[in-house]
């Protein structure tokens, strides 16, 4: 058995931020900003919550598909950024979407996210267990954003995306995923707890060493691609999209340039969004589904990574 994707939703908070109105906040502009990363503006929460914007796009997603809540036997939501600690973002969307029977939990995988909830859903899939999933990301990452540090308030804003996944007859394809937790000091993001006790100061928000994070995606994710498709006996030539975490448009363009592939072959959306960590890929594959350019039977190859550091990586037939 295999997943397909027969349902795709997104949602984007209403107040927009461009880069002018950085500019204002910290040293930098709007020349700099597009030139080094290709973001103009981002999508920032400041009435949505995160259980809002996983429910909106969750409903998106469901409507989509065609199918009744109560269809949905497991949700899984991928976030960093939940409002409160419990009870879990997938809960709150379950309630709300009235997906009674359905198994519900969130995971944190950071930006693989979105990623990493679609390898377990297949692999409950493939196992027999379920036969249709939700999977939602969603992200508030404006509130864990030191707004006058220009390393990393110029890159993230918030969003959510979601898919519905269905377990049909066909080619399983397997996944890969990596972790390397000797270089989790690259991209951190303490709690109040760990603020406590570490003493006050900027570590209460994101932190990150932005040269290491390049070097490493720029690196890891075209050895990604490879052995997705190796292991998957897939030759490079057969894949129509390569959907990547959107954190760069220069790491796009260069993973692109190390496996030969155009750069049109690599949908790009971060323009409008900014980084929205595990949201960036399916709020992409809401866009370009809904502008018509996935046709039934693309083979799109899913590539995440970021902190921890993960990186993971799949193969998807689209089956809309
Ligand atoms: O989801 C995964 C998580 N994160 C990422 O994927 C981020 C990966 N990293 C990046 O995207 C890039 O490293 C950044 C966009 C964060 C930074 O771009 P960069 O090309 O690596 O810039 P840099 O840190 O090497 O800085 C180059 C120069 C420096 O000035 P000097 O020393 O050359 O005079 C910085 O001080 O640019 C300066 N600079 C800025 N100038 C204007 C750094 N940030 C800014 C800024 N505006 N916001």
């Amino acid at each position: 058995m295999s997943a397909v994707i027969c349902g795709t939703g997104s949602y984007a908070p209403n107040y927009i931020m461009d880069n002018d109105r950085i500019a204002e906040l910290v040293e930098t502009n709007d020349t700099w900003i597009q030139e080094r990363t290709g973001i103009r503006q981002r999508h920032i929460a400041k009435e949505e919550t995160t259980v809002y914007m996983a429910c909106e796009a969750a409903k998106r997603a469901v409507e989509c598909a065609g199918i009744s809540p109560e269809e949905i036997e497991l949700i899984i939501v991928a976030t960093l950024s939940s409002d409160v600690i419990l009870p879990c973002t997938a809960c709150e969307v379950q309630r709300e979407i009235g997906a009674k029977g359905a198994a519900a939990f969130d995971i944190n995988a950071a930006c693989s996210g979105f990623v990493i909830a679609y390898n377990m859903a297949d692999a409950f899939f493939a196992a027999g267990q379920y036969k249709t999933a939700l999977i939602v990301a969603a992200e508030s990452l404006s509130h864990l954003t030191d707004w006058t540090d220009r390393n990393t308030c110029i890159l993230f804003g918030d969003g959510a995306g979601a898919a519905v996944l269905k377990s049909v007859p066909g080619k399983h394809f397997l996944s890969v995923t990596h972790s390397d937790g000797e270089k989790g000091w690259a991209l951190t993001c303490k709690n109040r707890l760990a603020v406590e006790k570490s003493g006050f100061g900027r570590e209460f928000y994101i932190d990150m060493n932005g040269q290491e994070i390049f070097k490493f995606a720029v690196r890891k994710v075209p050895e990604l691609i490879r052995e997705v498709l190796r292991k998957n006996g897939v030759k490079q030539e057969e894949i129509d999209w390569f959907v990547v975490h959107q954190a760069n448009c220069r790491i796009l363009e260069a993973v692109a340039r190390h496996i030969g592939e155009p750069s049109w072959k690599f949908p790009m959306n971060l323009q409008s969004y900014g980084n929205t960590s595990s949201a960036s890929i399916p709020l992409l594959l809401d866009e370009i589904n809904r502008q018509g350019k996935l046709k039934k039977g693309d083979k799109i190859l899913l590539a995440g990574f970021g902190a921890g550091l993960t990186w993971s990586g799949n193969i998807l037939e689209w089956g809309i």
